[in-house]
């Protein structure tokens, strides 16, 4: 699959065979657990998982198994360097399944269904994250900067930085 995504930046994803991204359902809760256990992460709460007009959270299913999870955030005041807005969050895929296309599939569904509602997403992570920062870069994200913590997330290693970056439609 080709898509045209922010910046006109044209990326090719190679997809799972029969992948769908869905809306994430409260009964998913058992299922993106498995993945956030695999991946070291921390498990969603039923919370996250409910329906909220500010957020959205998917799935990405393929076989009937959960392979990866994804969410946003909406925050209302700008914190420090960190704008209001809506935030990319929670982006997680199941160890097996990495490097085949969910994780950019779930963030291009994610940007179109913020794209519906705002023109700027912006998203931070740890600056050890080379992977989280690769996908992102390629799907148009560009670099704000760098801080000691943003909207009070510090990174896992003591003397790493966070990584704060944005992208417009
Ligand atoms: C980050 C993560 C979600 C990426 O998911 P994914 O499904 O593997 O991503 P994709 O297959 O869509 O990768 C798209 C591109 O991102 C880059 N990329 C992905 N993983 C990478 C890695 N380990 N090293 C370098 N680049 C990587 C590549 O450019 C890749 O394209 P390519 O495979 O054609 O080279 C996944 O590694 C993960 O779940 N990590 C643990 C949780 C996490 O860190 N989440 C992000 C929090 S901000």
């Amino acid at each position: 699959m080709v898509r045209p995504t922010p910046g006109d930046v044209v990326v090719p994803i190679a997809t799972l065979p029969g992948m769908e991204i869905r809306q994430a359902r409260v009964d998913d809760l058992a299922d993106v657990a498995v993945v956030c256990d695999a991946s070291a992460r921390a498990r969603w709460t039923e919370r996250m998982l409910s329906p909220n007009e500010d957020r959205v959270a998917l799935v990405a299913v393929t076989g009937g198994v959960v392979v990866g999870a994804a969410k946003t955030h909406f925050h209302g005041e700008p914190d420090g360097e960190a704008p209001a807005g809506h935030y990319l969050g929670g982006l997680v895929v199941a160890p097996g399944f990495r490097r085949r296309g969910v994780g950019s599939s779930l963030t291009i569904a994610r940007l179109d269904w913020i794209w519906a509602r705002a023109g700027r997403v912006c998203y931070f992570t740890d600056e050890t994250n080379v992977a989280s920062i690769r996908m992102h870069e390629a799907l148009g994200f560009r670099l704000l900067g760098r801080f000691p913590q943003i909207r009070g997330v510090t990174a896992d290693e003591p003397d790493a930085a966070m990584l704060l970056f944005e992208a417009v439609r």
